[in-house]
């Protein structure tokens, strides 16, 4: 390319953010200059013929038209393609007292059945019987009552309840309230790992780039307590094969924990389990609300 040539592509970058610069918030202003820098660089440096900007275009749109209120492609995007680690990592780093913290993923539900601690989450669902207990704690140790605990994970065939056409399904998740000792406990199956969805646009990017589009099983976990900063994280299986390639990146080793196989437990409350099942005790903890606000500024 000729130098006149190059110099040309810059000054239309320059050109574009130069007409941002009268954003009038100064947030708005760095981020959309920065994005079109960068996609000006990514343009030039790929330099797309125009069939391929407009497959581009193509695989965007087919992205946002595949959407709905049980499927969110664009997170599947970003957590395929590391960005939402990235945020996570940006947001929370590693270390400190609290839980570590991975990505929410698109099978979250706000409003979750609401439970009692003991109940079973699988309500009657083939699977190995999987006993899950725990304390949630504030960074200085003291255990905290009340807290909302979201859990939700998939079935023994590796499927969310959300990926089924029923609107009106809902299983493997609930929300639970920690007791007056900062304790919840349920009863579910063991989770397994699993394909995220490939029948859309994410799916067919993983393919193109010769990837497998497996997680490692694991349970997702919502936390929120008065005063402090909700975690979300999820505990995974020890020994899946999965661990080491994440299609989403989301492996922490603070997160794997063992589902121990047992015949008897004494549970943190209750009477004590005398049969088969699989046991995880995970306690978490909560990094303080003003730690967050602190770190802003
Ligand atoms: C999940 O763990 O539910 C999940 C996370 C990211 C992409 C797809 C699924
Ligand atoms: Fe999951």
């Amino acid at each position: 390319m000729s130098q006149i040539a190059a110099s040309e592509e810059h000054r239309l970058t320059d050109a574009v953010v130069a007409r941002i610069a009268d954003a009038p918030d100064p947030r708005v202003r760095e981020t959309l200059q920065a994005l079109v820098r960068h996609l000006h660089a990514f343009v030039r440096e790929v330099r797309p013929t125009e069939a391929e900007w407009a497959t581009a275009i193509d695989f965007l749109t087919r992205t946002g038209q595949i959407c709905d209120d049980r499927r969110q492609e664009f997170i599947l995007l970003s957590d395929t393609l590391g960005v939402s680690m990235l945020v996570d990592e940006i947001n929370y780093g590693r270390g400190g007292a609290s839980t570590e913290t991975t990505v929410l993923g698109p099978f979250y539900v706000a409003n979750p059945p609401v439970c009692a601690n003991g109940d079973d989450i699988g309500r009657g669902l083939a699977g190995e019987a999987l006993f899950v207990e725990g304390v949630v704690r504030a960074a200085g140790g003291s255990s905290l009552a009340n807290a909302i605990v979201d859990v939700w994970q998939s079935d023994d065939q590796g499927r969310y309840d959300l990926q089924f056409d029923d609107p009106d399904m809902f299983f493997l998740r609930g929300r639970f309230r920690t007791d007056a000792a900062g304790r919840f406990a349920f009863w579910s199956i063991m989770p397994k790992s699993y394909p995220i969805p490939t029948d859309g646009p994410a799916g067919s990017l993983l393919a193109a780039a010769g990837r497998h589009p497996f997680r490692p099983a694991h349970v997702h976990f919502r936390i929120e307590a008065a005063g402090h900063q909700p975690l979300v994280t999820h505990v995974f299986v020890a020994g899946d094969e999965y661990l080491t390639s994440d299609v989403v990146f989301g492996v922490k080793d603070s997160l794997i924990a063992d589902f121990q196989r047992r015949t008897h437990t004494q549970p943190l409350a209750g009477p004590s389990i005398d049969r088969p099942h699989r046991y995880l005790r995970y306690d978490f903890v909560l990094a303080d609300a003003r730690a967050k606000a602190a770190a802003a500024g």
